[in-house]
């Protein structure tokens, strides 16, 4: 893509049509090939939501939901009063909770930090500062302190940076950070790139951040040395000048969603990794490989002063990028690793589910139009009463690739070198090269493409396991079917998937849609909830989810620029059920300002408090927001969200929710 098209006006909105852009090529009949043949779409529907909740929405609908709604409050698990749709400056809470700023963008973290200056920003200054855009959130639980009072560390990742609003005078046109880019401004990006791990503890009732405490870190992009672990480890794809080794790499980059897993260790998803690199495509050694993940992206400018960032002067950099990566967060000195038995992808997240057998399943999404989801399961299994034994259980697996099928059921497919089509015939000569270019292997192998996996999330509580699926409006009108049968598909879907059994490791599973998001009072949609669902509680572009202690599922959206035509809402999280009479059903519980999107989100382990991230306030999209109509600036931002002081940038930030009487988050 070029970079410089004048289409976009900041870098999020680039990123997003890069999303928007697919690099799968290969000749996969999609899910409309695999399903058409059993399913129409109404009769997984009725499988999703019950009979009950078939309902054709349209006019004879409203009496329907108004029954329903009646019929649902006794068994709904959320008990709030939902807030409305609506763009503004600012964010709103359900009735009855609190929500206040934890931390932003520029706030120290660790000891000899300055204080946020947006005039005078340096990347000395960052590095010991909260980084930008924070969007997975993971919580790891500490002893209590001395008094009793609760502690955890929070995981937080820092996904990209938002020049335009960042820093003076590269507003007007995304392409400025690039084109205007010195030294000091590449190290500032890449110190606020990478993630924060922060003690925080319970005093009063509030959520405080412990200063100064000897766990807090500062994760980045251009400093924290990393190794990378697992079968592709060492292969001669990963080595470059810096590292013959192949082992050892230096940051990681655009941490979007993540996990934390049975032992309690943070792992950073890198999702668009392809931007971070310039150089030239043809005649690249790794001109395959590179091309069907999208390489070089053209994005940042840091290969201008950073060869490892530039593919004609490094050609092996880029395989180093793509991969999970595990932070043991009780040990600061600790070295994060890359594990590469996970894939190497554009991953979303890698959210974790201890299985029956005691192996570890880490489910992930690929988040480009038209790629695939993703398990890996491990060999060892979890010891429970000892911590280091797990330590590289995420070393040795097998990692699968999900295929859908027209009957409700799935299978999970082994990327394994040397079954199948995965041999020297097709390119593979090892496990690496399969790791290495693990799109290419699950071309290989049919996977199903899908219209962009973001978080895939288990619930613990009933070992079901929720894909959100965001949108793609590239799918065409001759390619649908049950789980992906909307053309031009701005709204997305929830699929539900059922293991055999309960045993995460299995080879099949059942899957059904939980809802086709959109609005369901306008029929060219194709949105389908459950009747009970009111005029706020429907959503578009699910992206993140959580599941709480009461096995309750929380779905957060990013629309990007397209909200004003997805859903004409902010973003925002809503409550949605998944059991009973109710499935299906949404509830509105919270919204973003506007520009922003909403990530995290995290129940603590007793539901009663809610940790947000609300991720690049007055960015993606405030071209649409009536009286406003044109793009954010650092001089001029749509909003100065959450400080609202003169001269004061919007800041991403980390919200922290409680329930006015201490009781459960919306309940
Ligand atoms: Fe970074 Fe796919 O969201
Ligand atoms: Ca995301
Ligand atoms: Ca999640």
């Amino acid at each position: 893509m070029d970079r410089f098209d004048a289409r976009f006006s900041c870098r999020g909105e680039w990123l997003e049509e890069a999303e928007n852009s697919p690099v799968n090529e290969s000749a996969t009949p999609s899910f409309g090939a695999v399903c058409e043949a059993r399913f129409d779409r109404r009769s997984v529907l009725r499988g999703a939501l019950g009979a009950a909740a078939v309902a054709t929405m349209g006019s004879s609908a409203l009496a329907l939901m108004a029954h329903a709604r009646e019929a649902r409050a006794a068994d709904s698990p959320f008990g709030f009063a939902e807030i409305a749709h609506g763009v503004d400056e600012t964010h709103h809470v359900a009735p009855g909770h609190s929500a206040e700023i934890l931390i932003r963008w520029g706030d120290p973290v660790l000891a000899g930090a300055p204080a946020f200056d947006p005039m005078n920003q340096s990347a000395a200054a960052q590095a010991l500062q909260f980084g930008y855009n924070n969007d997975y959130i993971g919580f790891v639980s500490l002893a209590p302190a001395a008094d009793g009072a609760a502690r955890g560390l929070l995981c937080v990742n820092h996904e990209y940076t938002s020049e335009a609003v960042m820093f003076p005078g590269l507003g007007g046109g995304y392409d400025k950070a690039f084109s205007q880019a010195t030294p000091e401004l590449v190290a500032i990006e890449m110190a606020a790139h990478g993630g924060s791990i922060l003690e925080i503890a319970r005093e009063d009732g509030a959520w405080k951040l412990v200063a100064d405490s000897h766990y807090n870190r500062r994760i980045t992009a251009g400093e924290t040395e990393m190794i990378l672990t697992g079968p592709a480890a060492g292969h001669a794809r990963l080595q470059t000048d810096a590292d013959p080794s192949g082992t050892r790499v230096v940051g990681t980059v655009n941490n979007c969603a993540g996990g934390i897993t049975p032992w309690g260790t943070y792992l950073m998803a890198e999702e668009n990794f392809h931007y971070y690199f310039m150089g030239t495509l043809e005649g690249h050694a790794e001109a395959r490989n590179y091309k069907r993940y999208g390489v070089p992206g053209n994005g940042y400018a840091w290969g201008r002063y950073h060869d490892r960032f530039d593919i004609d002067k490094e050609p092996n950099e880029a395989n180093r990028f793509g991969w999970v990566v595990e932070v043991d967060p009780l040990d600061p000195s600790s070295t994060p690793r890359k594990r590469t038995a996970l894939g190497r992808f554009k991953h979303e997240g890698a959210e974790t589910i201890v299985n029956g057998d005691g192996r570890v399943v880490a489910y992930m999404g690929d988040d480009q139009r038209f790629d695939y989801l993703y398990k890996f399961v491990s060999a060892g299994r979890v010891s429970p009463d000892d911590r280091a034994a797990n330590m590289d259980l995420l070393d040795s697996g097998t990692l699968y690739v999900a295929k859908f099928h027209a009957d409700g059921s799935m299978s999970w497919l082994p990327l394994v070198f040397g079954e199948g089509p995965l041999t020297p015939g097709n390119g593979f000569e090892s496990q690496a090269d399969v790791l290495i270019e693990t799109r290419l292997a699950a071309d290989l192998l049919a996977a199903t493409p899908t219209d962009r996996p973001e978080d895939v999330q288990p619930n613990p509580a009933t070992g079901k396991v929720y894909v959100l699926l965001t949108n793609n409006s590239k799918r065409q009108a001759g390619d649908l079917n049950p789980v992906n049968d909307r053309a031009d598909n701005i709204w997305g879907q929830i699929v539900e998937i059922v293991p055999r059994g309960g045993d995460h490791g299995a080879l099949a599973a059942d899957w059904s849609l939980l809802v086709q998001c959109g609005d369901p009072a306008d029929p060219a949609t194709g949105a389908a909830w459950n009747a009970a669902t009111g005029a706020d509680g429907w959503f578009a572009c699910p992206d993140n989810a959580a599941a709480d202690g009461l096995g309750r599922l929380w779905v957060a959206t990013d629309q990007g620029g397209g909200w004003s035509k997805a859903s004409g809402t902010a973003d925002g999280l809503w409550g949605l059920e998944t059991e009973g009479p109710g499935r299906g059903t949404g509830h509105m519980f919270f919204r973003v300002p506007v520009g922003a999107e909403l990530c995290g989100p995290l129940l603590t382990p007793d539901s009663k408090t809610l940790i947000l991230a609300v991720q690049h306030p007055a960015t993606d999209g405030v071209k649409d927001y009536p009286g406003f109509e044109r793009s954010s600036t650092f001089e001029d931002p749509a909003t100065r969200w959450p400080d609202f002081e003169p001269g004061m940038p919007p800041r991403p930030s980390v919200v922290v929710v409680t329930k006015n009487d201490g009781g459960v988050i919306g309940g």
